[in-house]
């Protein structure tokens, strides 16, 4: 499996094979986005338009990648994203993810919608966790799962806030998706929400969604979260920089500026075009991170300058898991780590704290 995983030479790569290997529905479900997808395409030629400006002559006989999000120690600015039902993906779902990132020595944000529950995936973790939050209708519910979360260890809650009603997802619709047989959200177990709906003629995530989640939700429910936890809370799923303020002014620990990686509105921004706005408003105030497009270890330089402390991996964590399950993730954060210190080595940078704004021309 090693030397296999080998030959996969870049993240796109990854994405290919993972095509050729899952059921057509799951990977339309990971890899579609919202209508004509073009945030989705949006996202990834958006990094490829900036142009680099290196420094020369810089001493970069060492790299050092580690860095700090929200004072948790990371060995690089690269953090997996929320993503739900890693179980399409691999039978092991996200326990593999879970060492993956723990044996890569980063982060790992776990689904409201997993198909491991929190405490499963707690005790497979070798590494920090943090938990992202959907806010069910059921306060009570959302809760219990905020205390579930805070009492397994998670270290920090992340509030997706971009999607009170689901995207127009229409590879979804057209397939009517569904979740497999075998496959629950393990965290809803308890409360009996474990499948999704039987309705008829539609996603199924879709109905989830429209009779569940909360699409009520404010400002004010920003700080309702911030009652119930000591943990500290990231708005997940913020484009607008007035938008960023009034999370800093909510009390968030931190903002991602987040498209959900276009598969919520179509037509919004590119993330990396927003960022610099969104990191002059938060003005240190709170930690800006992104995900988005992150294909390139030169994306993850660009996001760093135009002032991300780190970013976040979505899909690519899927297709590894997907082609090679723990194995695979570690490949394409392997792959992603080795290309930003060979971006950082070009750039002259020897650090995370030398990438700075300059280096985009
Ligand atoms: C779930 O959050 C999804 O984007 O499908």
């Amino acid at each position: 499996m090693a030397r296999k995983l080998d030959t996969l030479l870049n993240l796109r790569e990854f994405e290919e094979r993972a095509g050729a290997k899952l059921p057509r529905a799951a990977f339309a479900y990971f890899a579609g986005g919202a209508c004509d997808e073009c945030t989705l395409r949006d996202n990834l030629e958006a990094f490829q338009r900036l142009r680099l400006k290196p420094k020369v002559l810089v001493d970069v006989s060492h790299r050092d990648l580690a860095t700090s999000v929200l004072g948790q120690k990371v060995a690089m600015p690269i953090l997996i994203a929320p993503t739900a039902l890693h179980r399409l993906a691999h039978p092991e779902g996200e326990l593999a993810t879970a060492r993956a990132a723990g044996a890569a020595g980063t982060v790992m944000v776990l689904s409201t919608l997993a198909t491991c529950s929190l405490e499963e995936a707690a005790k497979a973790a070798a590494g920090p966790l943090w938990f992202q939050l959907y806010v069910y209708k059921d306060r009570g519910l959302t809760k219990e799962l905020v205390q579930r979360a805070e009492a397994a260890g998670y270290q920090a809650l992340v509030l997706t806030v971009d999607a009170p009603l689901l995207g127009r997802r229409e590879a979804d619709l057209r397939r009517q998706f569904r979740l497999p047989a075998g496959t629950e959200l393990a965290n809803l177990r308890q409360a009996g929400l474990k499948r999704l709906p039987a309705a008829k003629g539609e996603s199924k995530l879709a109905a989830y969604f429209a009779s569940l989640l909360d699409p009520s939700l404010t400002w004010r429910d920003v700080e309702w979260l911030r009652s119930l936890t000591r943990l500290p809370v990231l708005v997940k799923g913020v484009l607008r920089a007035d938008d960023a303020v009034r999370s800093v002014e909510a009390g968030a620990a931190g903002v991602i500026v987040s498209n959900h990686g276009g598969r919520q509105l179509d037509t919004v921004p590119a993330t990396i075009t927003v960022l610099p706005e969104i990191a002059a408003a938060v003005a240190g105030r709170a930690e800006v991170l992104l995900d988005g497009g992150i294909r390139r270890g030169t994306d993850v330089l660009k996001a760093l300058a135009l002032g991300a402390k780190a970013v976040l991996v979505g899909r690519p964590v899927l297709w590894g898991l997907a082609v090679g399950g723990q194995a695979g993730v570690s490949r394409v954060l392997g792959l992603l780590r080795g290309e930003l210190d060979l971006a950082m080595a070009l750039c002259g940078c020897p650090s995370v704290q030398a990438i700075t704004a300059d280096l985009i021309a």
